[in-house]
């Protein structure tokens, strides 16, 4: 039996890394790595990376270099950088950081085994290919392991829109979508590992646009419906999704199919005609809220949650009331907010940028609103009958944590489900950041 070493990764930016690292995990797994919580005891370190602001690309190298210390106490280990970092940057890392042994850009994961057997030769492996073949078709090894009940599925990668603050076109590449079969095969193959939910992912995922099992290109609310007849699963969600690619089928879908949870991230970004413009968006203010109306027609009880980002070159005052006027007429349950930040190469980064101080207060203003509605909304669940997926055991005995349709994390008192189970409760305090709720 080869020897068993261990791997830690760490991964940062969003949900599509969290799916990769599981990926590469198992790719390594194959090579004889098992996981390990901490670097110190670890054969190899990965970093699997966000490139969507400077401070998530410089946090890598202050990161690299805290891991380099390690390597000297032990000149085995390996260090390798994964995702948009490794793909924006490729050889630079090295260059930078001379204890990196390993680059790979998330176009090249299945190609990460061989690369690994490179750099026990003493070699530096790099690979920041965009390739042909089907990464997910040579990453499946459907291990049989047990899986936590909430998963994440990716359907869908690269971005074509070019949104002009944004590096995600660059750094993953031409929008692709996976085939049907490959994803109901896959979504089966984790309802038998004890998946209940699953989320489907894509920087565009409304986008979709795989091949069915018919030969046709199917839309992402096809995909859905195929999805609805895996026995077993019982939730499904997906991020994150444009405004531009919300099709008729997919509302439809969020009124009529019951397995799809009341939830959509609709990204807007701003509320200026003027700025969403400049952000090469192709939407407007008014389209976007007209298209959450038809929405909340579908499913009047969905939950909205968005992304903005503020103080975007050339952003006035009145442009960023407009956002706050925005908000205040959709009602966000959850959202994500940014200060501008210049990423290198985009259309943005030669514009007249607003001022540091501005865009923080701009922030502060924007996130006291947000929070204000996403208390309301929680305030609102209580008394409310709701089904918690539950996840995980809480921090007091006999307490069980779990996600309501809305994505509420809900603690249940003298609880005696079990992770994976679907219970029916009713919320009766709204606590920060979370609801309470008793079994019903
Ligand atoms: N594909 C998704 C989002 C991808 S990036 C969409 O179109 O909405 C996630 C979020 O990061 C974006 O929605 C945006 O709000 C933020 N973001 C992207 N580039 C940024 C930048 N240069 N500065 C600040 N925030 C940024
Ligand atoms: Fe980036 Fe815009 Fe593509 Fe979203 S749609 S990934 S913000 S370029
Ligand atoms: Fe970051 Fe890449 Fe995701 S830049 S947000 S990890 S697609």
């Amino acid at each position: 039996m080869a020897e068993t070493k261990k791997l830690f990764i760490k991964t940062y930016g969003c949900q599509m890394n969290v799916y990769d690292s599981e990926r590469m995990s198992e790719a390594l797994g194959a090579s004889g790595y098992t996981e390990t919580q901490t670097p110190d005891d670890a054969d190899m370190i990965l970093l699997n990376t966000c490139h969507i602001r400077e401070k998530a690309a410089e946090k890598i190298y202050s990161e690299l270099g805290r891991m380099k210390s390690l390597k000297t106490a032990k000149p085995d280990l390996k260090i390798g950088v994964a995702g948009c970092v490794a793909q924006a940057e490729g050889a630079e890392i090295m260059r930078r950081q001379p204890a990196v042994d390993l680059v790979v850009g998330p176009q090249s994961y299945h190609r990460l085994a061989e690369m690994e057997i490179k750099t026990r030769r003493g070699e530096k492996a790099l690979d920041t290919d965009f390739p042909i073949e089907d990464k997910f078709e040579a990453l499946k090894h459907r291990p049989k392991a047990r899986r936590a009940p909430a998963a994440f599925l990716t359907v869908q990668e690269g971005c074509d829109k070019f949104c002009a603050f944004c590096v995600v076109p660059y750094t993953r590449g031409a929008e692709t979508s996976r085939p049907v079969q490959r994803i109901v095969d896959e979504a089966k193959n984790l309802v038998e590992r004890g998946v209940r939910e699953i989320t489907l992912l894509g920087q565009n995922v409304n986008a979709y646009h795989g091949t069915g099992p018919d030969g046709n290109e199917w839309g992402l609310a096809q995909l859905i419906w195929e999805l609805d007849k895996v026995d077993g699963l019982a939730r499904i969600r997906f991020t994150t999704s444009h405004p531009n690619d919300m099709q008729d089928d997919l509302i439809d879908a969020h009124a009529y199919c019951a397995k799809l949870m009341p939830y959509l991230h609709l990204p807007v970004q701003s509320g200026s005609d003027r700025i969403l413009k400049r952000m090469n968006r192709s939407h407007t203010a008014d389209s976007y809220l007209r298209l959450i109306e038809r929405i909340r027609a579908a499913r009047p009880d969905i939950l909205m949650s968005g992304d903005f980002i503020v103080g975007f070159p050339e952003e006035t005052e009145e442009d960023f009331q407009a956002t706050l006027d925005l908000i205040k007429e959709v009602r966000y349950g959850y959202a994500y907010s940014f200060k501008y930040s210049t990423r290198p190469g985009t259309p943005a980064a030669e514009r007249a940028q607003v001022e540091d101080a501005v865009a923080a207060e701009r922030l502060q203003r924007l996130q006291a609103l947000i929070t204000q509605q996403q208390v309301e909304i929680q305030n609102s669940m209580v008394g409310r009958d709701v089904t918690i997926l539950i996840e995980k055991q809480g921090r007091d005995p006999g307490q069980m944590v779990g996600k309501s349709e809305y994505l509420h994390a809900v603690h249940i008192n003298d609880c005696d489900a079990i992770p994976g189970d679907l219970v029916q409760a009713r919320i009766t305090e709204a606590v920060r950041n979370s609801l309470a709720g008793t079994m019903i």
